[in-house]
Protein backbone atom coordinates (compact mmCIF):
# COMPACT_ATOMS: atom_id res chain seq x y z
CA UNK A 1 0.00 0.00 0.00
CA UNK A 2 1.22 3.27 -0.66
CA UNK A 3 2.96 5.04 2.07
CA UNK A 4 1.18 8.22 1.50
CA UNK A 5 -2.04 7.03 1.93
CA UNK A 6 -4.20 9.07 3.96
CA UNK A 7 -5.44 8.12 7.31
CA UNK A 8 -7.93 9.35 10.03
CA UNK A 9 -7.04 8.40 13.93
CA UNK A 10 -10.16 7.56 15.90
CA UNK A 11 -10.59 8.05 19.72
CA UNK A 12 -6.65 8.60 19.35
CA UNK A 13 -5.70 8.67 23.40
CA UNK A 14 -1.31 9.19 23.16
CA UNK A 15 -1.91 7.82 19.08
CA UNK A 16 -0.52 4.31 19.66
CA UNK A 17 -2.14 3.63 16.08
CA UNK A 18 -0.56 6.74 14.88
CA UNK A 19 2.97 5.56 16.12
CA UNK A 20 2.53 2.13 14.85
CA UNK A 21 1.52 3.19 11.36
CA UNK A 22 4.50 5.36 11.38
CA UNK A 23 7.19 2.74 12.46
CA UNK A 24 5.23 0.55 9.25
CA UNK A 25 6.21 3.52 7.10
CA UNK A 26 2.90 5.25 6.20
CA UNK A 27 4.23 8.81 6.28
CA UNK A 28 0.62 10.48 4.94
CA UNK A 29 -2.02 13.16 5.98
CA UNK A 30 -3.72 11.82 9.44
CA UNK A 31 -6.99 13.42 10.72
CA UNK A 32 -7.12 12.16 14.94
CA UNK A 33 -10.00 12.57 17.06
CA UNK A 34 -9.43 12.92 21.03
CA UNK A 35 -11.29 14.73 23.10
CA UNK A 36 -9.71 14.56 26.41
CA UNK A 37 -7.43 17.67 26.69
CA UNK A 38 -4.31 15.71 28.41
CA UNK A 39 -4.40 12.98 25.86
CA UNK A 40 -4.55 15.94 22.59
CA UNK A 41 -1.45 17.86 24.41
CA UNK A 42 0.43 14.53 23.82
CA UNK A 43 -0.51 14.22 20.20
CA UNK A 44 0.64 18.21 19.44
CA UNK A 45 3.58 17.41 21.06
CA UNK A 46 4.13 13.71 19.43
CA UNK A 47 2.59 13.88 16.05
CA UNK A 48 3.06 17.62 15.23
CA UNK A 49 1.63 17.16 11.90
CA UNK A 50 -1.44 15.96 12.35
CA UNK A 51 -4.64 17.44 12.19
CA UNK A 52 -6.41 17.36 15.34
CA UNK A 53 -9.87 17.52 16.77
CA UNK A 54 -11.62 16.80 19.40
CA UNK A 55 -15.64 14.87 19.47
CA UNK A 56 -15.72 12.01 17.39
CA UNK A 57 -19.38 12.80 17.20
CA UNK A 58 -18.57 15.95 14.93
CA UNK A 59 -16.46 13.40 12.00
CA UNK A 60 -17.49 14.74 8.70
CA UNK A 61 -19.60 12.79 6.31
CA UNK A 62 -16.55 12.21 3.95
CA UNK A 63 -14.33 10.99 6.74
CA UNK A 64 -11.77 13.33 5.71
CA UNK A 65 -11.21 10.91 2.32
CA UNK A 66 -9.18 8.73 4.55
CA UNK A 67 -8.34 5.33 2.89
CA UNK A 68 -7.77 3.94 6.50
CA UNK A 69 -9.76 4.46 9.43
CA UNK A 70 -8.74 2.90 12.79
CA UNK A 71 -9.26 3.63 16.61
CA UNK A 72 -9.42 1.39 19.40
CA UNK A 73 -13.09 2.83 20.92
CA UNK A 74 -13.71 3.07 24.89
CA UNK A 75 -13.52 -0.53 26.16
CA UNK A 76 -15.77 1.12 29.61
CA UNK A 77 -19.17 -0.90 28.47
CA UNK A 78 -17.23 -3.48 27.44
CA UNK A 79 -14.29 -4.53 29.59
CA UNK A 80 -14.69 -6.91 32.76
CA UNK A 81 -13.73 -4.36 35.16
CA UNK A 82 -16.26 -1.86 33.70
CA UNK A 83 -19.94 -1.04 33.70
CA UNK A 84 -20.42 -4.16 31.09
CA UNK A 85 -23.49 -2.32 29.39
CA UNK A 86 -22.53 -3.50 26.39
CA UNK A 87 -22.00 -1.87 23.05
CA UNK A 88 -25.00 0.14 23.66
CA UNK A 89 -23.36 1.89 26.57
CA UNK A 90 -22.69 5.51 25.91
CA UNK A 91 -19.07 5.38 25.56
CA UNK A 92 -18.58 2.08 23.96
CA UNK A 93 -21.63 2.94 21.74
CA UNK A 94 -19.77 5.24 20.27
CA UNK A 95 -18.33 3.33 17.88
CA UNK A 96 -22.01 2.43 16.86
CA UNK A 97 -21.96 6.62 14.81
CA UNK A 98 -18.69 5.73 13.20
CA UNK A 99 -19.83 2.94 11.78
CA UNK A 100 -22.55 4.92 10.13
CA UNK A 101 -20.64 7.28 8.63
CA UNK A 102 -18.21 4.49 7.34
CA UNK A 103 -21.09 2.92 5.38
CA UNK A 104 -21.64 6.11 3.96
CA UNK A 105 -17.77 7.43 3.10
CA UNK A 106 -16.45 3.94 2.13
CA UNK A 107 -13.16 4.23 3.06
CA UNK A 108 -11.23 1.26 2.03
CA UNK A 109 -9.50 -0.05 5.23
CA UNK A 110 -11.27 -0.27 8.92
CA UNK A 111 -9.30 -0.93 11.69
CA UNK A 112 -10.49 -1.36 15.35
CA UNK A 113 -9.21 -2.85 18.67
CA UNK A 114 -11.03 -3.71 21.97
CA UNK A 115 -10.48 -5.87 24.95
CA UNK A 116 -11.24 -9.44 24.72
CA UNK A 117 -14.23 -9.46 26.90
CA UNK A 118 -15.90 -8.16 23.68
CA UNK A 119 -16.04 -11.62 22.33
CA UNK A 120 -18.12 -13.25 25.02
CA UNK A 121 -20.17 -10.03 27.10
CA UNK A 122 -23.59 -10.61 26.05
CA UNK A 123 -22.38 -13.71 23.73
CA UNK A 124 -20.19 -11.54 21.78
CA UNK A 125 -23.39 -8.84 20.98
CA UNK A 126 -20.71 -6.39 19.97
CA UNK A 127 -19.12 -8.38 18.02
CA UNK A 128 -22.18 -9.30 16.19
CA UNK A 129 -23.44 -5.66 15.97
CA UNK A 130 -19.82 -4.20 14.61
CA UNK A 131 -19.42 -7.16 12.13
CA UNK A 132 -22.67 -7.10 10.87
CA UNK A 133 -22.80 -3.32 10.27
CA UNK A 134 -19.21 -4.10 8.32
CA UNK A 135 -21.04 -6.98 6.32
CA UNK A 136 -24.07 -4.63 5.14
CA UNK A 137 -21.39 -2.08 4.18
CA UNK A 138 -20.02 -4.40 1.99
CA UNK A 139 -16.73 -5.24 3.70
CA UNK A 140 -15.17 -8.14 4.14
CA UNK A 141 -13.74 -8.29 7.60
CA UNK A 142 -11.65 -10.92 9.85
CA UNK A 143 -10.34 -10.72 13.30
CA UNK A 144 -8.01 -11.88 15.74
CA UNK A 145 -7.05 -11.82 19.22
CA UNK A 146 -3.12 -10.77 19.24
CA UNK A 147 -0.67 -10.78 22.81
CA UNK A 148 1.48 -7.81 23.03
CA UNK A 149 4.01 -9.71 24.85
CA UNK A 150 4.50 -11.67 21.39
CA UNK A 151 5.75 -8.66 19.44
CA UNK A 152 8.66 -7.31 21.87
CA UNK A 153 7.52 -6.10 24.45
CA UNK A 154 7.54 -8.26 28.57
CA UNK A 155 3.55 -6.80 28.78
CA UNK A 156 0.59 -9.68 28.49
CA UNK A 157 -1.34 -7.72 27.35
CA UNK A 158 -4.39 -9.61 24.85
CA UNK A 159 -6.84 -7.03 22.77
CA UNK A 160 -8.92 -8.49 19.77
CA UNK A 161 -8.47 -6.31 16.66
CA UNK A 162 -10.73 -6.18 13.70
CA UNK A 163 -9.34 -5.79 10.28
CA UNK A 164 -12.20 -4.93 7.30
CA UNK A 165 -11.93 -3.75 3.75
CA UNK A 166 -13.89 -3.34 0.92
CA UNK A 167 -11.88 -4.89 -2.05
CA UNK A 168 -8.74 -6.65 -0.38
CA UNK A 169 -8.78 -9.60 1.86
CA UNK A 170 -8.02 -8.80 5.08
CA UNK A 171 -7.53 -12.30 6.24
CA UNK A 172 -4.48 -12.13 4.55
CA UNK A 173 -2.68 -9.19 6.37
CA UNK A 174 -4.09 -10.81 10.02
CA UNK A 175 -3.25 -14.58 9.34
CA UNK A 176 0.05 -13.96 7.39
CA UNK A 177 2.37 -15.74 9.70
CA UNK A 178 0.27 -18.82 9.66
CA UNK A 179 2.25 -19.92 6.22
CA UNK A 180 4.98 -21.33 8.41
CA UNK A 181 4.65 -23.97 11.01
CA UNK A 182 4.32 -23.65 14.37
CA UNK A 183 7.30 -22.91 16.41
CA UNK A 184 7.36 -23.58 20.60
CA UNK A 185 6.03 -20.91 22.73
CA UNK A 186 9.78 -20.23 24.04
CA UNK A 187 10.93 -19.02 27.51
CA UNK A 188 8.54 -16.81 28.42
CA UNK A 189 6.49 -19.71 29.12
CA UNK A 190 8.26 -20.54 32.25
CA UNK A 191 6.95 -20.49 35.79
CA UNK A 192 9.16 -18.38 37.40
CA UNK A 193 11.85 -15.84 35.58
CA UNK A 194 14.32 -13.19 36.85
CA UNK A 195 11.89 -10.46 36.99
CA UNK A 196 8.26 -12.07 37.57
CA UNK A 197 5.22 -9.45 37.19
CA UNK A 198 1.65 -9.74 39.63
CA UNK A 199 -1.13 -7.57 40.62
CA UNK A 200 -0.38 -6.68 44.01
CA UNK A 201 -3.68 -4.97 44.56
CA UNK A 202 -5.32 -8.47 43.80
CA UNK A 203 -4.98 -11.52 45.50
CA UNK A 204 -8.22 -12.88 46.30
CA UNK A 205 -9.39 -14.69 42.86
CA UNK A 206 -5.97 -14.60 41.29
CA UNK A 207 -2.47 -12.38 41.11
CA UNK A 208 -2.03 -11.62 37.33
CA UNK A 209 1.01 -13.62 37.69
CA UNK A 210 3.49 -12.92 34.31
CA UNK A 211 6.80 -14.69 34.14
CA UNK A 212 9.10 -12.44 32.66
CA UNK A 213 6.34 -9.65 31.78
CA UNK A 214 3.74 -7.68 33.85
CA UNK A 215 0.39 -8.36 33.96
CA UNK A 216 -1.75 -5.73 31.13
CA UNK A 217 -1.31 -2.41 31.93
CA UNK A 218 -4.88 -0.94 32.90
CA UNK A 219 -5.73 2.67 32.84
CA UNK A 220 -7.95 2.63 35.60
CA UNK A 221 -9.84 -0.73 37.99
CA UNK A 222 -13.42 -0.49 39.17
CA UNK A 223 -12.61 2.21 41.55
CA UNK A 224 -11.55 4.25 38.87
CA UNK A 225 -7.63 4.80 40.33
CA UNK A 226 -4.41 3.22 37.80
CA UNK A 227 -2.98 0.65 39.67
CA UNK A 228 0.17 -0.74 38.71
CA UNK A 229 1.24 -3.90 38.46
CA UNK A 230 4.17 -5.01 40.61
CA UNK A 231 7.59 -7.14 40.25
CA UNK A 232 9.36 -9.31 42.21
CA UNK A 233 13.00 -9.84 41.44
CA UNK A 234 13.73 -13.13 43.01
CA UNK A 235 17.73 -12.52 42.85
CA UNK A 236 17.91 -8.75 43.94
CA UNK A 237 18.76 -7.18 47.08
CA UNK A 238 16.38 -8.37 50.02
CA UNK A 239 14.78 -4.23 49.70
CA UNK A 240 14.78 -4.63 46.15
CA UNK A 241 13.11 -7.06 45.73
CA UNK A 242 9.59 -5.83 44.89
CA UNK A 243 9.07 -2.67 42.64
CA UNK A 244 6.44 -0.93 40.34
CA UNK A 245 7.19 0.25 37.16
CA UNK A 246 8.34 4.04 36.75
CA UNK A 247 5.74 5.72 34.68
CA UNK A 248 8.63 5.98 32.18
CA UNK A 249 9.21 2.03 32.12
CA UNK A 250 5.59 1.74 31.25
CA UNK A 251 5.50 3.80 28.60
CA UNK A 252 8.16 1.05 26.65
CA UNK A 253 5.99 -1.94 28.13
CA UNK A 254 3.42 -0.41 25.86
CA UNK A 255 6.10 0.05 22.97
CA UNK A 256 6.12 4.25 23.49
CA UNK A 257 9.88 5.44 24.12
CA UNK A 258 10.25 6.52 27.38
CA UNK A 259 8.85 10.04 28.11
CA UNK A 260 6.27 9.73 25.49
CA UNK A 261 3.61 11.49 27.64
CA UNK A 262 6.14 13.85 29.13
CA UNK A 263 3.64 16.62 27.91
CA UNK A 264 0.39 15.28 29.51
CA UNK A 265 0.17 16.54 33.11
CA UNK A 266 1.72 14.00 35.73
CA UNK A 267 -1.52 12.89 37.02
CA UNK A 268 -3.14 12.03 33.88
CA UNK A 269 -0.08 10.07 32.33
CA UNK A 270 -0.85 6.33 34.29
CA UNK A 271 -4.32 6.79 32.53
CA UNK A 272 -2.76 7.88 29.13
CA UNK A 273 -0.67 4.90 29.11
CA UNK A 274 -3.07 2.11 30.15
CA UNK A 275 -5.61 2.81 27.44
CA UNK A 276 -3.24 2.79 25.07
CA UNK A 277 -2.89 -0.01 22.37
CA UNK A 278 0.80 -1.49 22.92
CA UNK A 279 2.27 0.26 19.45
CA UNK A 280 4.46 -3.17 18.09
CA UNK A 281 1.16 -5.05 17.55
CA UNK A 282 -0.39 -2.04 15.55
CA UNK A 283 2.86 -2.28 13.64
CA UNK A 284 2.86 -5.71 13.01
CA UNK A 285 -0.66 -5.00 11.17
CA UNK A 286 0.35 -1.78 9.50
CA UNK A 287 3.41 -3.90 7.79
CA UNK A 288 0.94 -6.39 6.28
CA UNK A 289 -0.98 -3.56 4.76
CA UNK A 290 2.38 -1.63 3.19
CA UNK A 291 3.52 -4.59 2.23
CA UNK A 292 -0.57 -6.49 0.97
CA UNK A 293 0.28 -7.02 -2.75
CA UNK A 294 3.10 -9.20 -1.91
CA UNK A 295 1.24 -11.31 0.31
CA UNK A 296 -0.26 -15.01 -0.73
CA UNK A 297 -3.66 -16.47 0.63
CA UNK A 298 -3.15 -18.26 3.77
CA UNK A 299 -4.67 -21.79 4.21
CA UNK A 300 -7.11 -21.53 7.52
CA UNK A 301 -9.85 -23.50 6.54
CA UNK A 302 -8.34 -26.44 8.89
CA UNK A 303 -8.36 -23.66 11.81
CA UNK A 304 -11.70 -22.51 11.06
CA UNK A 305 -15.17 -23.82 11.28
CA UNK A 306 -18.36 -22.21 11.42
CA UNK A 307 -19.93 -21.51 14.77
CA UNK A 308 -22.49 -19.45 16.57
CA UNK A 309 -20.42 -18.39 19.22
CA UNK A 310 -16.80 -16.06 18.52
CA UNK A 311 -13.74 -17.75 19.39
CA UNK A 312 -9.98 -16.23 19.10
CA UNK A 313 -10.16 -15.28 15.49
CA UNK A 314 -12.14 -15.79 12.88
CA UNK A 315 -13.36 -14.48 8.98
CA UNK A 316 -16.65 -12.92 7.44
CA UNK A 317 -17.77 -15.68 4.91
CA UNK A 318 -20.78 -14.19 2.48
CA UNK A 319 -23.14 -13.11 5.30
CA UNK A 320 -21.60 -15.76 8.20
CA UNK A 321 -18.33 -16.43 9.64
CA UNK A 322 -16.12 -18.51 10.20
CA UNK A 323 -14.21 -18.56 13.48
CA UNK A 324 -11.39 -20.71 15.02
CA UNK A 325 -8.63 -20.75 18.28
CA UNK A 326 -5.98 -19.31 16.30
CA UNK A 327 -3.16 -18.60 18.77
CA UNK A 328 -2.27 -14.83 19.73
CA UNK A 329 1.43 -15.13 19.05
CA UNK A 330 2.97 -15.83 15.97
CA UNK A 331 3.45 -19.30 14.38
CA UNK A 332 7.11 -17.61 13.06
CA UNK A 333 7.94 -17.28 16.76
CA UNK A 334 7.86 -14.02 19.33
CA UNK A 335 9.36 -11.45 18.26
CA UNK A 336 12.47 -10.22 19.93
CA UNK A 337 12.61 -8.31 23.06
CA UNK A 338 14.87 -4.82 23.21
CA UNK A 339 14.50 -5.37 26.84
CA UNK A 340 14.01 -8.04 29.65
CA UNK A 341 11.83 -6.96 32.27
CA UNK A 342 14.82 -7.27 34.61
CA UNK A 343 16.75 -4.63 32.72
CA UNK A 344 13.44 -2.20 31.71
CA UNK A 345 13.49 -1.14 35.79
CA UNK A 346 16.60 -1.26 36.40
CA UNK A 347 17.69 1.13 33.13
CA UNK A 348 14.05 3.10 32.91
CA UNK A 349 13.47 3.39 36.87
CA UNK A 350 11.57 1.86 39.26
CA UNK A 351 9.60 2.77 42.68
CA UNK A 352 9.85 0.05 46.18
CA UNK A 353 6.20 -1.39 46.56
CA UNK A 354 5.19 -0.01 49.90
CA UNK A 355 5.36 -2.28 52.32
CA UNK A 356 1.81 -1.89 53.44
CA UNK A 357 0.83 -3.32 49.96
CA UNK A 358 3.06 -6.20 50.27
CA UNK A 359 1.54 -7.36 53.78
CA UNK A 360 -1.70 -6.45 52.31
CA UNK A 361 -1.65 -8.84 49.45
CA UNK A 362 0.22 -11.50 51.12
CA UNK A 363 -2.21 -11.74 53.42
CA UNK A 364 -4.97 -12.26 50.73
CA UNK A 365 -3.03 -14.65 48.99
CA UNK A 366 -2.09 -16.88 52.19
CA UNK A 367 -5.94 -16.70 53.18
CA UNK A 368 -6.82 -17.36 49.51
CA UNK A 369 -6.98 -20.98 47.46
CA UNK A 370 -4.90 -19.59 44.64
CA UNK A 371 -1.46 -21.67 44.30
CA UNK A 372 1.66 -18.97 44.47
CA UNK A 373 5.64 -20.02 44.39
CA UNK A 374 6.90 -20.36 48.01
CA UNK A 375 9.59 -18.64 47.67
CA UNK A 376 7.44 -15.70 46.32
CA UNK A 377 5.56 -15.82 49.55
CA UNK A 378 8.81 -16.04 52.02
CA UNK A 379 10.30 -13.08 50.26
CA UNK A 380 7.35 -11.21 50.11
CA UNK A 381 6.26 -11.86 54.17
CA UNK A 382 10.18 -10.58 54.88
CA UNK A 383 9.81 -7.54 52.42
CA UNK A 384 6.75 -6.37 54.46
CA UNK A 385 8.43 -6.59 57.21
CA UNK A 386 10.98 -3.89 56.27
C1 LIG B 1 -9.15 3.10 24.59
S1 LIG B 1 -8.64 4.74 24.45
C2 LIG B 1 -7.74 4.69 22.96
C3 LIG B 1 -6.28 4.90 23.16
C4 LIG B 1 -5.44 4.95 21.90
N1 LIG B 1 -5.64 3.81 21.04
C5 LIG B 1 -3.97 5.08 22.25
O1 LIG B 1 -3.14 4.38 21.71
O2 LIG B 1 -3.65 5.89 23.13
C6 LIG B 1 -10.11 5.59 24.00
C7 LIG B 1 -9.93 7.08 23.83
O3 LIG B 1 -11.16 7.64 23.31
C8 LIG B 1 -11.28 8.95 23.82
N2 LIG B 1 -12.69 9.37 23.66
C9 LIG B 1 -13.77 9.00 24.40
N3 LIG B 1 -14.87 9.59 23.92
C10 LIG B 1 -14.51 10.33 22.85
C11 LIG B 1 -15.20 11.17 21.94
N4 LIG B 1 -16.53 11.36 22.04
N5 LIG B 1 -14.51 11.78 20.95
C12 LIG B 1 -13.16 11.61 20.86
N6 LIG B 1 -12.46 10.82 21.69
C13 LIG B 1 -13.10 10.20 22.68
C14 LIG B 1 -10.81 8.80 25.26
O4 LIG B 1 -10.44 10.07 25.81
C15 LIG B 1 -9.63 7.84 25.11
O5 LIG B 1 -8.43 8.55 24.97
Amino acid sequence: MHPETPVLSLFSGIGGFELGFRKAGFSGEIHAYENWVAARSVLKHRLPGATLHEDVRGIPADLHNAEIVFGGFPCTDLSQAGKQAGIEGSASGLILGVLEAVEKARPEWVLLENVPNMLWLKQGNAMDVITGALSTAGYKWAYRMLDAQHFGVAQRRKRVFILASLHHDPALVLFRDRDSPERAAGPISTVRAEANGFYWTEGNRGVGWGAGVVPTIKGSTTAGIPSSPAVWIPGAEPDLRFRTPSIESLEMLQGFRAGWTKAAPTRDRWKLVGNAVAVPVVRWIADGLRAYDTLTPVGLDARLSKSAGWEWAGVSVGSGRATGKIPTRLSTGSLPRRHSLARLLQTRGSHPLSSGAARGFSGRLGRSRLSYDHQFMEDLVDYSRT
